[in-house]
């Protein structure tokens, strides 16, 4: 089997009523999506990632409505956060009821659920009368697919097709949100910043992403995001040297040949940084360099999850 690149959303509907996993948009990553009611097709989507099953599945849906029979509770605090960022790419952990599958939430009291604003994803969700497993269409511990090619690149044979919704406009993965007591906890930094959602709360949540020795949400293991080749933080002791591959925010520092250098913001946008850094990550592991280095971004904004992912990129590294 190879995989097909495909724009037709009836076909893919079709193929997910079939029991089939198949790659789609989202805006931030690319999903490997099944049916979630079809348990054969969910550990399809385990087997094919290379994922152990104790790492569960978020849950995506058109809309709250469509999820209320899967949530036993819907808190105030997320609903504040809800009208705010959604459709978008905001996750909220709540507690199941017994129609969501125990292999969804790896036998968790929770479950994850996700109202994403891809508009092609959408449309599908729309014809669907189930809701989609997906989590990122990467191969377990890689780097996740921002577009529908490189989506084709690491799972190539391994699922029939990829709705081809273009590059994803966030570019890193959905804010992962819950409440403990009265307060909401964040437990994946993501595309939402922080500092957006402390605004709408009118506090600053407290962020239990930390790794543990059985974390959470394993998407916070230590060692993840992580290309073949070795990769880490630029500082003003390297030197270019051949062989070697540069990932620059904005500017090429004087001396560095611009073949071994990417730049992923011309304009020095860091959210531009984020929707441009997975793909180009992909790209320069492919290009056989020995070593990448990448700047460390400052803690700020959006800054804060690419810092935590970068650190999660290098920590096999170090
Ligand atoms: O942006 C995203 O969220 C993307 C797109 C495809 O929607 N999906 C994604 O899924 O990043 P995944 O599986 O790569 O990461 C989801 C994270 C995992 O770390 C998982 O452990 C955590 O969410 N998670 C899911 N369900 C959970 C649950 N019931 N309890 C605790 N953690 C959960
Ligand atoms: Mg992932």
């Amino acid at each position: 089997m190879t995989t097909h690149l495909t724009r037709d959303i009836s076909k893919i509907a079709e193929a997910l009523r079939f029991g089939q996993t198949v790659g789609i948009p989202t805006e931030t990553v690319y999903g490997l999506a099944a049916n979630a009611l079809n348990e054969q097709a969910v550990a399809s989507i385990f087997s094919i990632k290379g994922r152990p099953t104790s790492n569960p599945l978020i849950l995506h849906f058109y809309n709250l409505e469509q999820a209320r029979p899967y949530m036993e509770e819907f808190q105030e605090e997320l609903y504040l956060l809800e009208q705010h960022f959604c459709p978008g790419p905001i996750t909220f952990l709540v507690a199941k009821t017994p129609r969501v599958p125990e292999i969804i939430t790896a036998g968790l009291p929770r479950v994850a659920v996700r109202f994403p604003s891809h508009p092609m994803l959408r449309t599908l969700l729309a014809e669907l009368d189930f809701p989609l497993a997906a989590p990122s269409a990467n191969k377990y511990g890689a780097v996740s697919p921002t577009q529908a090619l490189q989506v084709k690149e690491q799972l190539n044979g391994l699922i029939p097709f990829v709705l081809d919704g273009g590059p994803c406009s966030f570019g890193l993965e959905s804010t992962i949100v819950g409440v403990e007591g009265q307060k909401v906890v964040i437990y994946r930094l993501g595309s939402i910043p922080l500092d957006d959602i402390s605004v709408v709360l009118g506090y600053i949540p407290e962020i239990k992403n930390q790794t543990s020795a059985s974390p959470l949400a394993p998407g916070m293991v230590k060692f993840h995001y992580a290309p073949n080749t070795p990769l880490k933080y630029f500082d003003a002791s390297v030197r270019a040297k051949e062989g070697i591959g540069y990932l620059f925010y904005q500017n090429i520092p004087d001396g560095f040949p611009h073949l071994q250098c990417t730049v992923l913001s011309q304009g020095g946008d860091l959210r531009e940084v984020a929707r441009n850094l997975y793909r180009s990550l992909i790209e320069m592991d492919a290009k056989g360099f020995q070593q990448l280095y990448i700047e460390k971004p400052e803690p700020m904004g959006i800054g804060l999850t690419l810092l935590d992912r970068l650190n999660r990129a290098t920590a096999k590294f170090q």
